[in-house]
């Protein structure tokens, strides 16, 4: 059972009174389902996630969670912090991926329901050392349906100790709704001109490289099964698309990052963030073995997630933005997820 007692483990519903419909949980402060209409007006389901709470302690696949303390990876879960040197919870090919082993998707958050706004605040307190982490962290993450199809999560977080911090939701999107299609017909732009080439174990390595001439080029709208399987030594390290595309230098306002749009049903989701970039990542690991609501598998890229972020492996990293919180500063993020159909 993922929730205590003390915390409710019921789905909670928040509508924006104009189709689109999207059901969370405090256990990983997680999308579960969104429902969003096509061109005709019927509305599907295009986050994949399961009907019972209880199979989220059992997910290997982030479904629709929060991830934290520091979304994607740390080399090593190694990194100097002020002269100090932390070791992290490493839980994946070597590397502490998605905060360690029990990061935040795998945490009771404190669920605050804003009727009036159809808006939810999640909050939990990750304690000193947690996963290896330094600091005490007071984490907050409000989703809000703050227009019509436009659903905003925002971010807010202090500590008592610099640690590096990193959030970013893990929402697995195929916007046909029918997660037993791949989503290589779906056309994605993403703006920006540069992405972090990765070595084997899927670290960034080396200086931002251009997209210009390479598979990474979504400046235009590309489908995504278009170049996903060409010869290129940074889609086979991957087994697809698993890179962090530069958005800008350093946080700042909120910008387009990125237009997915599915031609068949018409529908189409924006995301702009006020992060330095976006992770695409085009479901390479979904294998089959994790089921939808209906108790269909997920398999082989039938969800993509666009995750806004920091740039993986920044703590080891002073030429990428900083990813270090202090005590007396208050981290927040924003991003929104606009959904609509033509
Ligand atoms: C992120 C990572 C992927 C993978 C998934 C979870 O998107 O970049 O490599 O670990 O999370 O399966």
């Amino acid at each position: 059972m993922p929730c205590d007692v003390q915390k409710p483990c019921e789905f909670i519903h928040l509508e924006d009174g104009a189709g689109q419909a999207v059901q969370l949980l405090a256990y990983g402060a997680r999308i579960v389902s969104l429902h969003a209409p096509d061109r005709k007006g019927h509305a599907a389901n295009v986050v994949a996630g399961w009907s019972e709470p209880e199979a989220y302690a059992h997910d290997p696949a982030y479904l629709g969670c929060t991830v934290g303390r520091y979304a994607n990876r740390i080399r090593g879960g190694r990194f100097d912090l002020d002269g100090e040197a932390f070791q992290t919870s490493v839980n994946v090919g070597g590397h502490t991926l998605h905060g360690g082993a029990e990061g935040f998707d795998r945490r009771a958050w404190e669920p605050e329901i804003d009727t009036a706004n159809e808006a939810v605040t999640f909050r939990l307190v990750s304690p000193d050392g947690d996963q290896g982490f330094p600091g005490e962290v007071s984490v907050a993450v409000r989703y809000a349906w703050i227009k019509p199809g436009c659903l905003q999560i925002e971010s807010t977080a202090t500590t008592t100790l610099a640690t590096p911090f990193n959030i970013t939701n893990h929402a697995y999107f195929n916007l046909s709704g029918d997660f037993s299609q791949p989503i290589l017909d779906h056309e994605l732009r993403i703006n920006a001109d540069s992405f972090l080439p990765i070595d084997e174990t899927l670290i960034p390595i080396g200086p931002m490289q251009s997209v210009e001439g390479t598979p990474f080029d979504f400046r235009e709208r590309r489908r995504v099964g278009d170049r996903i399987d060409a010869p290129d030594e940074q889609l086979i390290r991957a087994g697809g698309y698993d890179h962090n595309w530069v958005l800008a230098r350093a946080p700042g306002a909120l910008r387009l990052a990125a237009e997915l749009f599915h031609a068949a049903s018409g529908r189409q989701l924006t995301i702009h963030t006020t992060e330095p970039g976006i992770q695409f990542y085009s479901g390479n690991f979904l294998d089959g073995q994790q089921t939808d609501s209906s108790g269909r598998r997920f398999a082989h890229r039938t969800g993509l997630c666009l995750e806004t972020h920091h740039w993986p492996d920044s703590p080891n990293r002073p030429d990428y933005p900083d990813a270090i919180l202090r005590p007396g500063h208050t981290f927040r993020s924003t991003t929104t997820l606009t959904f609509s159909n033509r």
